[in-house]
């Protein structure tokens, strides 16, 4: 029996393409493992009203760990929209797949790395070597949310929280509300993995970025027990600061942040701008990691224009492959696979189009291949 038995979930649009570059490159490093395929994404929601079908979700259960492409979303009224028409009016809601499998399987990391490969002309700056950890299953992308608001929940926010009283006069069809939910466990969890791969990787600082000053409890809790955690890792400075500044300190001195820390809404933003410091969603590839299961990554979208054309960068999904190597304690072919990939970045000769060159998704994949 192979060692390992990993989920190839390409999804819609341009996760096809960049799966199959996923694939050129996983064949020539041959680890111990079978791949089977699973089903997830926009034909399954239209078809079947569900996006991610329980036969995914019972498959995953028997999988060491998953790769996944890319997911279309669309807004509630235009997704409902697009079923098919004995599933309209049966009271089917899309909720993304992705966020639905980082709770369901409880992946509370979104490993977000974002490093400058020298010679990317894309590159902001030469000198970036940042690492988000995300926060991936509660926060403002919790699902606790109201639109329109019953009166009993009202009533209750009404009783518990003077500020209610300025949306009193609110009509009830006018008053939406989204939780932002943080658990001192969801907090700690995310800051100690933060701590500890800071110190196992020689980062001397972890900032953890949060709005204390105004979402005085979420972020406040946050950025307590990150000052309890900090205390256990004397040889890593934690370093504490706006979210809104740090967006503005990432354009102006990106180099010199490592680790960042941050609750889900904040580390969706921040990993996208960090993204675009070391070439875009092209370079950048996530982990959602649990303590026994993950799911590796692009960060990037389905892109449905492009899709099947074979044009997108497949760097992301190749870096999300070396992601998963890592955490499968696979070190070598790990490392073998990123200096691949920075070699074919630092020659040059074979870029996609997003970098000035003209080589398909899948000869930048075969490029890296070739020097493994
Ligand atoms: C990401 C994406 C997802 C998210 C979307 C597709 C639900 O933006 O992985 O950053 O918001 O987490
Ligand atoms: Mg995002």
């Amino acid at each position: 029996m192979p060692k390992y038995r990993i989920a190839l979930m390409p999804g819609d649009g341009i996760g096809n393409d960049v799966m199959d570059a996923a694939q050129i490159v996983l064949d020539k490093i041959a680890l111990d493992a079978e791949y089977v395929h699973a089903d997830i994404g926009w034909e399954f929601w239209r078809t079947e009203g569900d996006a991610l079908p329980q036969r995914t979700v019972d498959l995953l259960k028997g999988c060491t760990c998953a790769l996944f492409g890319a997911i279309t979303s669309k807004p509630k009224d235009e997704a409902e929209a697009e079923l098919i028409p004995e599933l309209r009016g049966k009271g089917l809601v899309y909720r993304s797949p992705i966020v639905r499998l980082r709770q369901l399987f409880d992946l509370y990391v979104n490993l977000r790395p974002c490093k400058a490969y020298p010679g990317n002309p894309l590159n902001y700056r030469d000198d970036i070597d940042l690492v988000i950890f995300r926060e991936n299953t509660e926060g403002l992308y919790s699902g606790v949310e109201f639109h329109p608001v019953p009166q009993a929940v009202r009533e209750v926010l009404e009783a518990h929280s003077p500020a209610m009283a300025r949306f009193a006069d609110v009509a009830e069809e006018d008053l939406a509300i989204s939780c932002r939910i943080f658990t001192r466990r969801g907090c700690r969890r995310i800051v100690r993995r933060a701590f500890e791969y800071a110190q196992a990787h020689g980062y001397s600082t972890v900032t953890v970025v949060e709005k204390p000053n105004v979402i005085r409890e979420t972020s406040g809790l946050m950025v307590r027990e990150a000052r309890r955690i900090a205390a256990d890792f004397p040889d890593v400075e934690l370093w504490e600061t706006n979210v809104d500044a740090q967006v503005m300190w990432l354009v102006k001195n990106p180099q010199d942040y490592s680790v960042l820390v941050t609750s889900n809404m904040f580390g969706d933003i921040v990993s996208d701008l960090a993204a675009q410091l070391v070439g875009g969603l092209g370079f950048a590839s996530s982990g959602n990691i649990g303590d026994d299961f993950a799911i590796f990554e692009p960060t990037h979208g389905s892109a449905p224009k492009y899709a099947g054309q074979y044009k997108v960068n497949p760097m992301a999904m190749l870096l999300a492959v070396k992601l998963m190597l890592d955490w499968l304690g696979e070190r070598e072919k790990a490392q073998a696979l990123e200096s691949a990939i920075a070699g074919v970045i630092a020659e040059g000769k074979v870029r996609t189009y997003d970098m000035g060159g003209s080589s398909t998704t899948l000869e930048v994949a075969q490029a890296v291949a070739e020097r493994l």
